[in-house]
């Protein structure tokens, strides 16, 4: 039976925290009855946080924008005003709604009101799917929790708040880059902010299904093992697990501490893989133990995938057979567009597009990417790699960082534990071997093991040495992952393209390999010789010797190339080609293929060949 550990609420103290940690996560929120916030919130840009501290930076708890205060009579003082405010659309980060905002790091408050009528035996959240980076949440001038954490869900309970008619919620968010943040201040992706992705009001009875977590176990083809947590640690509710297409109905009683375990087998179950991507509708009820009221009675549903993710030496084998990850690298860029994607279309178009190339795996990278872009993945068959920012140099010796890590693993395996398209979770990308870095990536590695023991670990390294023309993945931290991730940038940052036709590569650790990264940038459109940067044919040309490289690597597990579209960063200044955007897509921004795109296309479909042929 998998480890039930349940997340923590983990204190991350911040210089501004007014307000109380947010309540455990209700997951699943997709198959919850909801009332949703999306659409134009008003926007005050407050540069010098005048709407949460005063002259003396004491926070204003009596006056603050969270009172949404109106003027009653014209001698009343009020400064700020929601409802003479532009709006800002929600989902969506600032930066593209208006050029004003582009390079704006700092607070924003948004406001919405809303009218609400609450309903008997019910209690009442707000959801936040994602708000970056800190945000402060109050409804009808409470504020009730803050939040540290661009890329991950919170919810907070507004149940004694809400009242009969207009209601309004404020919501102060800030992205400003700090040291001990977590990405620290330097990323090569833009610092988008402000209300990224869906809000909503979640409704859910006295008692309510929490969590659950419903999976395969590893190595067999029919095992199935689950737990159900309920809202409080309440013994002998009885709850039920049913697949209907399978006939299948489990009961059984939670424990003390409100928790119901299951487990059983069935021949029958077709598993989830990229090429047959099976979704079974799951759905889970419980009905009152004892004299128990309907208040305490709940149901919900999810479409759950089936499938066991292992390794064995250098072979990551889905349902027991070696397959070869087929990948790219995954930016939460909207096409065409520009800005976060947050929607199932953008989901269905990048990943639409990866599957176009032939893969059957992408790495969502640096953070967790919307909950629409796994429920994609799980429905059009793709495996992903999904990733917290611990990226580049950050305060390794700061608890307080390592508490932020900690909780946004946390958010993020909560969340997503029970998408069959996520097979890897990668701690980190591109950290500087240092001792207190391994012991920081270390203790991630152990609070990922303790929540979801079903999948592999693994981040993204760098080659430590060189031994003559052999590089060697020899980073410390690879004896405590399942699978090695490692960028190299062989023809771009490092030497010519032709490079790595000399180059080999080796690791002590017997253990699957994926290129991480590699890659080089092309101007989509710009033609001249390959050995002319920027141009389409040298990325094509880099793609070609990468690509024959790869496949004389006898460890090589998977690759994810960087990168599947170009993507806006704030350190790409190159006039006419940059622009402020990272061109080592494969695609532009604009949704046109380079060359190399069929490169790579080619090199996924020898690859597809011969993994049929080996099954
Ligand atoms: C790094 C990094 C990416 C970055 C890429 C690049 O390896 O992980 O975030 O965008 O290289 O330089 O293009």
């Amino acid at each position: 039976m998998a480890a039930k550990i349940f997340p923590l609420v983990l204190l991350v103290a911040t210089s501004a925290c007014l307000a109380q940690q947010p309540a455990p996560l209700i997951t699943n929120v997709e198959h919850r009855t909801t009332v949703s916030l999306d659409g134009p919130w008003h926007a005050i840009v407050d540069p010098y946080d005048t709407g949460l501290k005063d002259y003396r930076s004491h926070i204003r708890s009596q006056d603050g924008f969270f009172q949404n205060a109106k003027p009653h009579t014209p001698q009343d003082l009020i400064e700020y005003s929601f409802d003479k405010s532009e709006t800002l659309n929600v989902p969506g980060d600032w930066n593209t709604q208006r050029p004003s905002l582009l390079f704006y790091e700092g607070t924003i408050w948004y406001e919405k009101s809303f009218s609400y009528r609450p309903k008997p035996h019910t209690r009442v959240f707000l959801h936040v799917s994602a708000a970056n980076y800190f945000s402060i949440v109050g409804l009808n001038g409470t504020v009730i929790c803050d939040h540290e954490g661009g890329f991950t869900s919170f919810n907070c309970e507004v149940t004694p708040l809400l009242h009969e008619g207009e209601n309004f919620v404020v919501i102060y968010v800030n992205n400003a880059r700090k040291a001990e943040g977590i990405p620290t201040l330097s990323t090569d992706w833009w610092n988008y902010g402000g209300l990224t992705r869906d809000v909503q009001l979640v409704e859910v009875p006295e008692r309510f299904i929490q969590d659950s977590f419903i999976h395969l176990i590893p190595g067999t083809r029919d095992q199935v093992a689950a737990w159900v947590k309920l809202s409080d640690a309440t013994a002998d509710q009885r709850v039920t697990v049913r697949i209907p297409e399978l006939a299948i109905e489990k009961s059984t009683t939670t424990d003390r501490s409100g928790v119901a375990d299951f487990s059983f087998s069935d021949k029958r179950l077709q598993l989830w893989s990229p090429e047959q991507p099976k979704l079974y509708k799951v759905e889970i009820e419980t009905s009152a133990g004892g004299s128990g009221t309907d208040a305490s009675k709940d149901k919900i549903e999810d479409e759950i995938g089936f499938r066991s993710i292992e390794v064995r030496g250098h072979d990551i084998l889905l349902n027991g057979a070696p397959t070869f990850l087929r990948g790219v690298s995954i930016h939460e860029e909207a096409p065409y567009r520009s800005g976060r994607a947050n929607s199932d279309d953008d989901a269905k178009t990048l990943l639409g597009w990866a599957k176009e190339l032939g893969a059957n795996f992408v790495r969502l990278a640096h953070y967790p990417h919307n909950e629409h872009m796994l429920r994609m993945a799980d429905r059009m068959g793709l495996m992903v790699w999904s990733e917290i920012p611990v990226y580049w140099d950050i305060k390794w010796d700061n608890p307080a960082t390592l508490a932020d890590a900690q909780n946004q693993l946390t958010e993020n395996i909560t969340r997503d534990k029970n998408r069959a398209s996520i097979v890897i979770w990668s701690v980190g990308n591109e950290t500087p071997v240092t001792d207190a870095r391994t012991k920081f990536m270390q203790i991630l590695v152990k609070t990922a093991r303790t929540l979801d023991s079903t999948r592999l670990l693994s981040a993204a390294l760098q080659v430590q040495h060189h031994d003559g023309t052999t590089r060697v993945i020899d980073d410390p931290l690879g004896a405590d992952l399942d699978v090695l991730g490692c960028n190299e940038y062989i023809g771009w940052y490092e030497g010519k393209p032709e490079d790595a036709d000399k180059a080999n590569w080796k690791s002590p650790y017997d253990k699957p390999l994926v290129m991480s990264e590699f890659g080089g940038s092309a101007r989509s459109g710009l033609h001249g010789n390959s050995d002319a940067r920027f141009t389409e044919e040298y990325q094509e040309d880099l793609y070609k010797h990468q690509t024959a490289m790869l496949d004389r690597i006898p460890f090589l597990g998977g690759a994810s190339p960087w990168i599947l579209m170009d993507f806006r960063s704030p350190r790409r200044l190159l006039p006419g080609i940059q622009d402020f955007y990272n061109r080592k897509g494969l695609i532009s921004d604009r949704g046109e293929k380079k060359k190399a795109f069929y490169v790579l296309q080619k090199w996924y479909r020898q690859k597809e060949t011969t993994d049929h042929s080996a099954h």
